[in-house]
């Protein structure tokens, strides 16, 4: 395959790596503080984004290429608040989404039209993604702290679709 296309592919395997783990992180820091519903969203949310790193990984083996398993920084350990917890998530699937971007671009310029049918899923993912994380925010300004408990609660509600789907 393609060296740059190869390279562009295998940096956004660390990208959604890192995803997971830092979604890992999240969920292990909220269930440990007593929020199960919230934890339970964010584990989910992990395995989606390792199943997001999966794609990668087979679809440049698949093309006669080498995808690489690649060594990750650490995430947080502790976090301030749900409310930050979630305006980080947000954060990060806007910059996964300009990654993205980068990819399609690559596509153009390098004439892959192959990978560039292929990233569309992604592109498609990634409007999922931050709608769901800024609806979460939205919900979480609207119910304040007062109403964390029934926040806990309601939160796989904001899951529309199953892991791997
Ligand atoms: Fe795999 Fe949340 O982007």
């Amino acid at each position: 395959m393609n060296k740059k296309i190869e390279e562009l592919l295998n940096a956004q395997i660390v990208k959604e790596s890192y995803s997971s783990n830092l979604y890992l992180a999240m969920a292990s820091w909220t269930e440990s503080e007593g929020y199960s519903g919230i934890s339970q969203w964010l584990y989910a949310q992990a395995e989606e984004e390792h199943v997001h790193m999966l794609r990668l990984l087979h679809y440049i083996n698949d093309r006669d290429g080498r995808a690489i398993i690649p060594e990750l920084k650490q995430p947080p350990v502790s976090f301030e608040s749900i409310q930050k917890v979630f305006e980080e998530v947000y954060a990060h699937e806007k910059s996964i989404t300009a990654s993205i971007n980068k990819i399609v671009d690559l596509t153009f310029e390098e004439k892959d039209y192959s990978t560039n049918q292929w990233i569309q899923w992604y592109v498609n993912e990634q409007i999922e993604e931050e709608k769901t994380a800024r609806e979460i925010l939205d919900k979480l300004k609207l119910s304040g702290l007062a109403n964390m408990y029934l926040f806990d609660k309601d939160i796989m509600s904001f899951r529309t679709k199953k892991v791997g789907a």
